[in-house]
């Protein structure tokens, strides 16, 4: 198995030869106004894209954004990304108003070298996600048409078998971007023998999300941190009462199983911020996690939890060979409602507490990585922020993931 890279694609020479480049442009976008609200995929992609233009090629940028089902639905267009990627690369990113119609063909036409094409949102087309491999790939030749080689740099989409990212490769010489490269690189860390103690910490909504990675988790890490919605869940599987917080009623069984058989591995909150309804400015108390009123929510983790969790990622559990803190660290999921000031402090704390640990540590994608931009963080306190949510869980959980599959054949 051997990757070709984008270094071997530019020893090759890309003067004014024509590019596809597959990016993950998913970028989260204000629901009232369309603004984009974290550009940290957009920046991602800057070095693979910066050092195509810089070798004279004409670049063709293909991704998707939300969900849209595969038809036009313009809350969904790419063009405000577009105009933002203009601005950090410092040029003109010519847009084209759809995938592969004559919008696209024209404006892939009209690039110089050095240009940047922006091709619209790829789910506008049912082929794009089709699960009829004729659909996908009658879609796949329609890309391959704008390139005379593809650079897969879209890390947070290699877990989805989608046209762009999959059947592209099998059409083109293809190549893995900057940024897929350095994911892999760091979570193939992860994956293999990573320094102990190997502390892991969840969150996010749902336990069913995250099971499979639980599971494929518990044998290596020394200690697997749990909070966020999903801690309701196993709090009620301690026979908790949690009043109205999420809850997944048919996950219960399967949590005290694996509280059962995780030998102590498992932390859970030992208290948490109730309010009485899901709402910024809603009343709040923080009280034992053994002691939720009936009829409030938990948003957030409590203080001694924080100082609990933080205590476990710079002290070594007994039996985890080296004293001291965490060598390792990956968190993947926000310990509370973040986005309301008044239930941030347990992300917060924990961030700065992963951030301050001297461990190798990863921020596992979409909504932590968000978090840490959002609450102002210092992104560079981090060892490494994935771009992806869904990909990074699957690529530790051992599975194959079909756009990296697609870079090695
Ligand atoms: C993500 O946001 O996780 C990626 O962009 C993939 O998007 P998807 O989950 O809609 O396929
Ligand atoms: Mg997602």
């Amino acid at each position: 198995m051997s990757i070709r890279t984008l270094d071997d694609l530019l020893a090759e020479g890309v003067s004014g030869r024509r590019v596809l480049v597959r990016a993950d442009l998913n970028v989260p976008l204000d629901k009232q106004s369309g603004a984009i609200t974290d550009d940290g995929r957009i920046r991602a992609v800057l070095p693979t894209l910066s050092a195509l233009t810089g070798a004279g090629a004409q670049v063709v940028v293909c991704s998707h954004l939300g969900r849209p089902k595969g038809a036009p639905d313009p809350q969904f267009s790419l063009r405000p990304v577009a105009d933002r990627l203009g601005e950090l690369l410092g040029a003109t990113v010519r847009f084209a108003t759809d995938t592969v119609g004559d919008s696209a063909r024209s404006t892939v036409d009209a690039l110089a070298d050095g240009e940047v094409a922006l091709l619209e949102n790829l789910r506008f087309n049912a082929g794009e996600t089709s699960k009829d491999e004729a659909e996908r790939g009658a879609f796949a030749d329609q890309l391959a048409a704008f390139g005379t080689a593809y650079v897969d740099d879209a890390f947070g989409a290699v877990h989805r078998k989608h046209a762009s990212v999959y059947d592209v490769a099998a059409r083109l010489p293809h190549f893995a971007g900057r940024l897929v490269l350095r994911e892999v690189e760091v979570l193939s860390t992860l994956a293999g023998e990573p320094e102990r103690p190997y502390v892991v910490v969840l969150g996010g909504s749902k336990v069913s999300d995250k099971l499979a990675v639980i599971e494929a988790l518990l044998p290596k890490v020394d200690r697997l941190l749990i909070g966020g919605g999903m801690c309701f869940t196993f709090l009620k599987a301690q026979g908790h009462e949690v009043g109205s917080s999420l809850l997944e009623e048919e996950m219960v069984e399967t949590c005290r199983n694996l509280l059962e058989r995780s030998a102590g591995k498992i932390m859970l909150p030992v208290d948490v911020v109730v309010a009485d309804a899901f709402a910024p400015d809603s009343p709040h108390d923080v009280v034992r996690a053994d002691g939720m009123p009936s009829k409030r929510v938990g948003l957030d983790i409590g203080p001694e939890t924080v100082a609990g969790f933080a205590a476990a990622l710079t002290s070594a559990p007994e039996g985890a060979g080296a004293p001291g803190g965490a060598r390792t660290i990956f968190w993947n999921g926000p310990m509370g409602v973040f986005e309301m000031p008044a239930f941030a402090n347990g992300t917060r704390g924990v961030a700065e507490a992963i951030a301050g640990s001297g461990a190798f540590t990863v921020v596992g994608g979409g909504d932590s990585a968000a978090a840490v931009r959002a609450l102002g963080l210092d992104e560079s306190s981090f060892s490494h922020i994935s771009t992806g949510g869904g990909a990074s869980l699957e690529y530790l959980e051992g599975k194959t993931l079909p756009g990296i599959a697609a870079l090695e054949k």
